[in-house]
């Protein structure tokens, strides 16, 4: 039968009556674009996440471009993030005409190294963009501190992270402004392309929220030359039933990721671990090894789906060939590139499940 590497009909199968109810009360009102239930999701979702304001976006790549536009980011300014991330990272820094500086990560997490953040700083860098890779927190505690020395802002990539939470606060986990995907096959997934900010800044929140709407607090009167960056009430609507469910599913994620964990201690694969202080959420499992293409390989004869995130570091990518950053420029990020598999990982993966694919890694591996 196989395991496939996310099962969005299972997760569905399980919410549909909410689900249908939910989307169904959004046509009979013909309030598609703002209204009540986008104002309920976003005040759930502040809530959710123990933040002051939520502004809803249209996905996590225009949540990052509505905030790095409202912290007035722009051309001549440097943005320091992680060479390992999904590249809406970057382009989003680079829309607004800075400059993305990419720096290696910690060999353990992957996430954003402090110490190689404090080393890109130079006069013209404005803010630090750690990314919450795989569903954990990045060294949120050593970034705030570099970044108050430096007077720097902090805009945290989190589309992976929705429910992590670090010293068990999930506000220590943003920054001034934090930017959440709910792509489809996120931990909180839309049934299309949405996205949201956290800020404990009302006047922040004010403005992503007035650049997202056309620049524009009242219709027809533009303050400024926005966007067309709203997150629909559709996508609101099912993201509200779905955040009611997010900590359950979390929590079963967890404990998959211990499964795969104790089935794996023993097997010749380098594990992630989760980070001093920190709740990982497991939107990824990623196990590591040199072996990786022909584990890849072998696994999908077996019928088991995996993933590679991500397969090229953004320095190595041509899209950001203008960065001039080569070959062996960040060997961290490089040489986790070639081992890391992502292997299934969903709230409804069963125990036997996780077995099967523990199995055949030891088969695959010895
Ligand atoms: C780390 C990271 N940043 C940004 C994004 C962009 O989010 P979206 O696809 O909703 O634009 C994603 C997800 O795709 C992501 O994984």
């Amino acid at each position: 039968m196989g395991i496939p590497f996310v099962d969005l009909k299972a997760q569905y199968k399980t919410i549909k009556e909410e689900i249908d109810r939910a989307v169904f009360e959004v046509i009979e009102s013909t309030q598609f674009i703002g209204g009540k239930k986008l104002e309920t999701f976003e005040t759930n979702f502040a809530r959710y996440t123990d933040a002051g304001y939520a502004v809803g976006a249209s996905s996590g790549t225009s949540a990052l471009h509505l905030a790095f536009t409202a912290l007035d980011i722009g051309k001549g300014d440097e943005v320091i993030t992680a060479s390992n991330t999904f590249i809406a990272t970057t382009e989003a820094i680079t829309h607004t005409g800075a400059t993305p500086v990419l720096v290696d990560v910690d060999d353990d997490t992957l996430t954003i190294d402090p110490e190689k953040v404090e080393m890109a700083i130079t006069d013209r860098t404005k803010a630090i963009v750690p990314v919450h890779l795989y569903g954990q927190s990045a060294d949120m505690d050593a970034i705030r501190e570099i970044a108050r020395r430096h007077s720097l802002k902090i805009v945290t990539d989190a589309a992976q992270a929705h429910g992590a939470s670090l010293n068990g606060s999930r506000k220590a986990i943003q920054g001034d402004a934090t930017c959440f995907s709910f792509y489809p096959g996120k931990n909180l997934g839309a049934y299309g392309e949405a996205g949201m900010i956290v800020t404990d800044d009302g006047d922040l929140a004010d403005r992503m929220r007035r650049l997202g709407n056309h620049g524009s607090a009242d219709k027809y009167t533009h303050t400024e030359v926005g966007f067309n960056y709203r997150l629909d009430a559709i996508q609101a609507a099912i993201l509200d039933v779905k955040l009611e469910h997010l900590d359950e599913w979390n929590n079963r994620r967890r404990s998959r990721a211990k499964r795969y964990d104790e089935g794996l201690r023993d097997r010749p694969v380098r594990l992630v671990p989760e980070g001093p202080g920190r709740h990982h959420v497991y939107h990824l499992y990623v196990v590591r090894t040199a072996d990786r293409d022909r584990l890849s390989e072998e696994l999908r004869k077996k019928g088991i789906a995996t993933g590679i995130h991500y397969p090229v570091p953004l320095h190595l990518q041509k899209a950001h060939a203008d960065l001039g950053s080569g070959k062996g420029t960040f060997p961290v990020a490089e040489r986790a590139a070639k081992e890391i598999l992502s292997l299934p990982m969903y709230a409804e993966l069963t125990d036997d499940m996780v077995d099967e694919v523990v199995a055949a890694i030891a088969d695959i591996l010895g």
